[in-house]
């Protein structure tokens, strides 16, 4: 099948574990290192990780493997997707929320990926050495407010992602995820080990896991839906590109179940390297960016080889940002690739240039720019919760409702069965979840993002 550039044939991912690299770094992120961990622990610790578990199993797996499913079908970008296989229909309207939703997406994601590179920085050159906490909070807010240099960082970070996607799936994408995940699986290890030696680490665990069933409530359980979409990168059509390359003799089940089961892994890896430590040092956990850029960075000073600790850190959070970034902007760049028959490397550059003119502008509301904002919310805030509490739920609901309602059973069990060489006992299964429950959850979710419900305003990182 022809590729974006004409003569070439469509490029896919060369094997399994390319697969499964390039998926799971776009599930783990930013999402995993600091959200995950501390909602769970604010909500119930164990009893949300059960709840968070089970809606990943339950409707977390089903949909990404929607998303394979009309990817890999149609060989096709998210909007082109739709169009092969709904022709004449008004259904590529939910690839163009994906494609709207990249921009959205990766213009405040960079902003905070840019922020780890700043720290990256301050920790090589020991600027965070011996700060107190009202100190660091200043560095933070100065920095965060201050213009120019977090859109330098953030420009050098989208400059990363579009040379990484510019060399293409193979090269590109499969060929540098395959490094950085092992690379990040090491290093959370690794900061897991020395958190959980520290005396009094127990505390953290205790937060973590202690099962508090009375806390689940109705907007808790719709939180823990939130949260595993936005970490499995459902939605917006980034595992509907990823599916596209996935070649025809690759088992779509397995490769959902793989990447879901590990996006969790490392999101608890990540609450075991963060809260022991936190509890150890007798702090209070702080939600949010302050966890890691102010939080963190005192405890690192106090542990012994702290900078080390605090270096490695901030890897890992720029790796885990940026195999998520990529993802991204895979899907403006199919689009415009595919669509308009650009090819690869005109697409990769135009979109990089348009995302970044709309990241810097998101960059500046938070600071020289305030009157960058609409209806109270700076763009940046506007942007993090359109895409989380609107854009992916809907995103997400088209998808299921499209695999369950719209195709045919048989293509989308032929896709799963890989047209009969494969066993797939759970199709039936996922075809009932499709169908009703996935929908249904989704929708509640949705309405909650929306604040129907009132329970949450829900949507932060
Ligand atoms: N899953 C990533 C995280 O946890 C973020 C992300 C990457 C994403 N691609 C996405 C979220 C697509 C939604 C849709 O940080």
């Amino acid at each position: 099948m022809q590729g974006f550039d004409k003569n070439t044939p469509r490029e896919s991912f060369g094997s399994q574990i390319g697969v499964i690299a390039a998926a799971a770094g776009s599930a783990v992120g930013l999402g995993n290192i600091w959200r995950f961990p501390y909602v769970a622990g604010e909500n119930g610790g164990g009893a949300f990780l059960l709840t968070y578990l089970a809606f990943v199993l339950l409707i977390g797996v089903p949909a990404m493997l929607s998303e394979f499913v009309v990817g890999r079908k149609a060989q096709r970008n998210p909007v082109g997707a739709f169009r092969r296989l709904a022709p004449g229909s008004a259904w590529p309207a939910v690839g163009f929320i994906g494609v709207a939703a990249a921009f959205t997406i990766l213009a405040f994601y960079t902003t905070v990926a840019g922020w780890t590179l700043e720290y990256l920085y301050l920790t090589i050159f020991d600027k965070l050495d011996h700060l107190q906490k009202k100190d660091l909070e200043n560095t933070f807010t100065t920095f965060v407010a201050s213009g120019w240099r977090p859109v330098m960082w953030q420009v050098v970070f989208m400059l990363l992602t579009g040379f990484i996607v510019f060399k293409g799936v193979k090269n590109g994408i499969e060929r540098s995820t395959k490094i950085m995940m092992p690379l990040l699986l090491l290093i959370i290890i690794a900061l897991g080990i020395r958190s959980m030696t520290l005396p009094g680490a127990a505390e953290g665990l205790k937060f973590l896991f202690r099962p508090d069933f009375s806390k689940i409530n109705a907007g808790v359980m719709l939180q823990a839906l939130g949260q595993a979409f936005f970490s499995l990168s459902i939605g917006m059509g980034t595992l509907i590109t990823y599916g596209s390359y996935i070649r025809k003799s690759e088992n779509l089940g397995k490769t959902a179940i793989s990447v879901s089961l590990a996006d969790t892994a490392i999101a608890i890896l990540a609450g075991l390297a963060i809260f022991p430590a936190v509890f150890a040092f007798k702090i209070t956990p702080e939600a949010g960016p302050s966890l890691v850029f102010i939080t963190l960075p005192m405890i690192f000073d106090q542990m012994a080889g702290g900078v080390i600790f605090e270096l490695v850190f901030f890897i890992l959070l720029a790796i885990a940002a940026l195999t998520s970034t990529i993802s991204v902007l895979e899907v403006a760049v199919a689009y415009f690739g595919e669509e308009l028959s650009m090819g690869r490397k005109k697409a990769t550059v135009l979109s990089t240039i348009a995302i970044t003119i709309l990241g810097i502008c998101t960059t500046l509301s938070m600071g020289p720019m305030p009157e960058l904002s609409i209806a109270g919310l700076s763009l940046f805030d506007l942007l993090d919760k359109t895409s989380a509490n609107v854009l992916l739920p809907l995103g997400g609901l088209c998808i299921v409702l499209f695999v369950g309602w719209k195709l045919k059973p048989e293509a989308v069990i032929g896709e799963i069965n890989n047209e009969g060489t494969l066993r797939a006992r759970l199709a039936p299964l996922f075809m009932f979840i499709v169908k009703f429950l996935a929908p249904v959850a989704i929708a509640l979710v949705f309405l909650n993002g929306l604040g129907l419900f009132g329970f949450f305003g829900g949507g932060d990182l």
